[in-house]
């Protein structure tokens, strides 16, 4: 399947079509067996392009039934077609003409899940970044926009409803049980944009006014009898319309908008133009199912979709260079969004947590590349944390660096001026340097150089004088991108004794202050400031005002008095959670050592004092609680890592914790909970986070499984029983009473494909050496399913990347049984296997035994021949 000719996709080579495409007239006929689809192509030269030029259609693994010019039907040498090009020649010069091509596909047999694909019974499509090609041949690319108009045929017995984008604008009977429909798209789009749903599916309808009286009609369709499970969607979806006119002042702009809800799925979810597809993990809840978690997730990834109606559809990307155009500043959407449907500093918090955990390591790695990249071999591997969440973090800066107000003109001359555009990120900055006045030549960088920067900050007082020295450095990273001096805005503040800001008026400086922002341009700079009566604590890169890594040798008593008393909120998360990390990090290198390292009670007594800190809210109070995971440890010990000495290192600090903060957790775990019904609110939620943050402690301080097996017999939530039986299973895995407790849940959910995929998950992240015989065992259970994504990625991903000590495991068995895994998925879906191989992306940081096992096992992958080139791409760059 290897069709790798080794191709490098290069920046530089980009150039527009010859052709412009004005207008798809596409017909679906959907069959059981097969689907006959025609093309017809509306097409015309552009202007100055060479006037004989042959046009070149890209197709993927395609079979040609019939190409037609007008009417006339076209035989070879007037074309010549493979499964992936078709090249036609002696079209007209000038004027537009018609190209019709006919195409067969099997969607029952394309478990690719890219192009027109079955769901269970349901025909649905997947188009970006290059599926399109997959169902007729065409200029496949994102600054081809055209409208389009579709015409899909099918039993009305297996499919009542036929779904696609735009306005529908007929339907009828065709005899014979068939029947059709006919969908309007009167926006310009790229062909990634293009989706189409057929199938029998229930239905949650709604309606929406847009601020200029557009009436909406809003359905969510779902597999039959699950439509009551898309309410909090729904509802998740007004507040977002609503949030995009009064944030941004985008309205909607069709008469309909649809979302279908999908058990097969290789992402989240996809922003076809008013026809957004979804994994149904990010659509169906309710109480008794989804935590807490999931509802978070549902409600992001709603508003990620619709607000990509403006920052993606109605501008687009002129090239997938550019993706993070589009993925960066949507990201930044929804999390605003979010920040204001809930508690701004727990989803800052959230975020930067979700950063370091995905996208440092990605970025100090070898899969590192900026975040505009300039070549790739796979486009779908570069959606990547770096695209997504450093994009998103660069759009931060941006507003840091603006100011709200400059900010939001910057964006309203974006949408002004590109509205239907292909655009490119050199556009977008362009009109924030416009908007705001202000040259971005510097800040543009961050686009283009890889790596995360370090920003080394020193601290020195005297006679009423501050001086902050900083000082940034971008290692040269495997992306071998430029290391020129980045500008860093840092946001800070000067806390008095009391825990008060402190206004302080900086003495000249090297670097520029802008109100709470220092402006750091120059490799290094000092600030002072004068006539401070008392020396302040410094409280530095509030609300993470970039994504770099931060050194700062605080004294120990600066920081643990920040972590109580800090006005920011997440800058207290911060300190505290520093000093942990460090605790973890030293420990962890100590006992790799055979040494062992001791926490200091301090942090211990600053972790217990905020569990039960009234002043911060319970969502607050959960997340200074949580103990890093093992693979954060593991980062922040960077080299030589000894996996099972990370472990041991987390263990004790819980033990120590546990032991210590006994008394306290258990009286803020008995504070009566909150009565009434299950709510999914911000505070509900707090409570619910608090709680079971707590049990771990708790649990570890009895030696007792007896608080879990508790909670899990009381809940009456998802969010409760997962937390409780989770732990179980992780920490008593071996007693008769977790082993029931786990069957109870199964039998309990049997048909419930994604609470399913939790009992499976929660199994191969069990963090023991074992995991790895017990995740082949999970792989044997008749409800395991290698091509669905979300299964394989509940079970390969849960122990290739929720598991670091049973995918690193000594004897390199983790390593060979993910690569083996990964070898029979990529047969049956390529992307998803390239995915999940990136687990393998921290091989070198750990110690020289396990680098060369990892090292064999992604060398026995790169051997094979039969490899797909998403995963051979993976493979390669990993291992370089
Ligand atoms: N564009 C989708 C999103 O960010 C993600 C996606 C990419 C989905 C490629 C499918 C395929 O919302
Ligand atoms: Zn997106």
């Amino acid at each position: 399947m290897r069709n790798d000719d080794g191709q490098v996709i290069r920046l530089e080579d980009y150039r527009p079509t010859d052709f412009a495409v004005h207008h798809v007239d596409l017909v679906f006929r959907l069959g059981s067996e097969t689907t006959e689809i025609e093309a017809r192509l509306t097409l015309e030269r552009r202007a100055g392009t060479d006037p004989a030029a042959p046009l070149v259609l890209d197709g993927d693994d395609l079979t040609l039934t019939g190409v037609w010019l007008g009417d006339e039907a076209l035989a070879p040498p007037r074309f010549d077609a493979t499964p992936d090009r078709l090249t036609l020649r002696e079209l007209p010069a000038a004027g537009r003409f018609q190209v019709t091509i006919a195409t067969r596909l099997d969607p029952a047999g394309n478990t690719q899940l890219m192009g027109l694909y079955r769901s269970g019974g349901v025909w649905c499509t997947q188009c970006e970044a290059e599926g399109f090609r997959r169902i007729t041949y065409f200029l496949d690319r994102p600054d081809v926009l055209a409208t389009y108009r579709v015409r899909v045929e099918a039993d009305r017995a297996a499919a009542p409803v036929l779904l696609s984008n735009g306005n529908p604008q007929d339907a009828g009977d065709l005899g014979g049980g068939r029947h059709f429909a006919v969908w309007d798209d009167p926006h310009p789009k790229p062909s990634y944009l293009f989706a189409l749903v057929a199938g029998d599916l229930d239905v949650l309808t709604d309606r929406f006014v847009t601020a200029s009286g557009r009436d909406v009609a809003l359905a969510i369709y779902t597999e039959t009898g699950l439509s009551a499970r898309a309410a909090y969607a729904m509802d998740a979806l007004k507040r977002s319309m609503r949030w995009d006119e009064a944030r941004f002042g985008r309205e909607y702009d069709l008469d309909i908008f649809n979302i279908v809800a999908i058990s097969d799925f290789n992402m989240g979810a996809m922003e076809n133009k008013g026809l957004n597809v979804f994994n149904h993990k990010y659509v169906l809840l309710d109480p008794d199912t989804a935590t807490d978690g999931d509802y978070a997730g549902v409600e992001t990834v709603i508003a990620h979709e619709y607000f990509h109606n403006w920052t993606g559809n109605r501008i687009t990307c002129r090239d997938w260079f550019q993706l993070c155009l589009k993925e960066g500043l949507t990201v930044y959407r929804d999390q605003e969004f979010s920040a204001d449907e809930r508690s701004a500093a727990v989803k800052r918090i959230a975020s930067v947590h979700g950063l370091k955990a995905q996208q440092f390591p990605e970025d100090q790695g070898p899969l590192q590349h900026p975040v505009r990249p300039t070549r790739y071999r796979e486009i779908n591997n570069f959606y990547t944390a770096t695209v997504y969440e450093k994009g998103a973090e660069l759009v931060r800066m941006i507003a840091t660096i603006l100011g709200a107000e400059r900010f939001r003109a910057g964006m309203d001359l974006y949408f002004a001026r590109h509205d239907g555009d292909a655009a490119t990120m050199e556009d977008f900055l362009a009109c924030f340097e416009e908007a705001g006045g202000i040259d971005l030549s510097q800040f543009a960088l961050w686009y283009h150089q890889a790596g995360t920067p370090t920003l080394t900050v020193r601290e020195r007082f005297e006679d009423g004088r501050l001086t902050l020295g900083l000082e940034q450095d971008l290692q040269r990273g495997a992306a071998g991108t430029g290391t020129q001096p980045m500008h860093i805005p840092v946001r800070f503040g000067l806390v008095s004794e009391g825990g008060a800001d402190l206004v302080a008026e900086p003495a000249a400086g090297g670097a520029e202050i802008d109100g709470d922002v220092i402006h750091l341009t120059t490799p290094s700079a000092e600030i002072v400031f004068e006539g401070l009566a008392e020396r302040p604590l410094v409280s530095v890169l509030r609300g993470f005002s970039a994504p770099v890594t931060l050194r700062f040798e605080q004294r120990q008593e600066d920081r643990l008095r920040l972590a109580r008393l800090d006005p920011d909120a997440f800058s207290r998360w911060r300190a505290l959670t520093d000093l942990v990390g460090e605790h973890l990090r030293n420990a962890s290198i100590a006992r790799a050592a055979g040494e062992s390292a001791a926490f200091d009670a301090r942090i211990v007594d600053a972790i217990i004092a905020s569990a039960e800190d009234e002043r911060l809210e319970p969502a607050l109070r959960a997340q200074m609680i949580a103990m890093p995971g093992e693979a954060e440890i593991a980062r922040l010990v960077g080299q030589n890592v000894d996996p099972e000495a990370v472990h041991e290192a987390r263990e004790a600090a819980l033990t120590t914790l546990a032991r210590r903060g006994e008394a306290t957790f258990a009286r803020v775990h008995e504070a009566p909970a909150a009565t009434g019904p299950f709510s999914p609110d911000a505070a509900a939620v707090g409570r619910r986070a608090l709680r079971n943050a707590l049990l771990l402690p708790l649990s570890i301080a009895s030696g007792s499984p007896d608080l879990a097996h508790a909670a899990f017999a009381a809940s009456d939530n998802m969010t409760d029983r997962l937390a409780a039986l989770t732990l179980l299973a992780h920490r008593f895995a071996t007693e008769a009473r977790t082993r029931s407790a786990l069957d109870a849940f199964f039998e309990r959910y049997e048909r419930d494909a994604l609470v399913i995929d939790k009992w499976f998950t929660l199994q191969a992240t069990a963090p023991v050496p074992e995991a790895v015989e017990a995740a082949e065992r999970l792989i044997g259970h008749p409800l395991f399913q290698l091509a669905n994504p979300n299964r394989a990625r509940a079970v390969i991903g849960g122990l290739a990347t929720g598991n670091q000590r049973a995918f690193n495991r000594a004897d390199g068995a983790g390593y060979r049984w993910v690569a083996d895994q990964l070898v029979a998925l990529d047969r049956l879906n390529p992307q998803t296997a390239a995915r999940l191989a990136t687990a393998f992306r921290s091989w070198r940081s750990f110690e020289p035994r396990r680098q060369s096992l990892a090292m064999e096992a992604l060398r026995s992958l790169a051997a094979r021949p039969d490899l797909s080139r998403d995963l051979a791409d993976i493979v390669e760059r990993t291992l370089a």
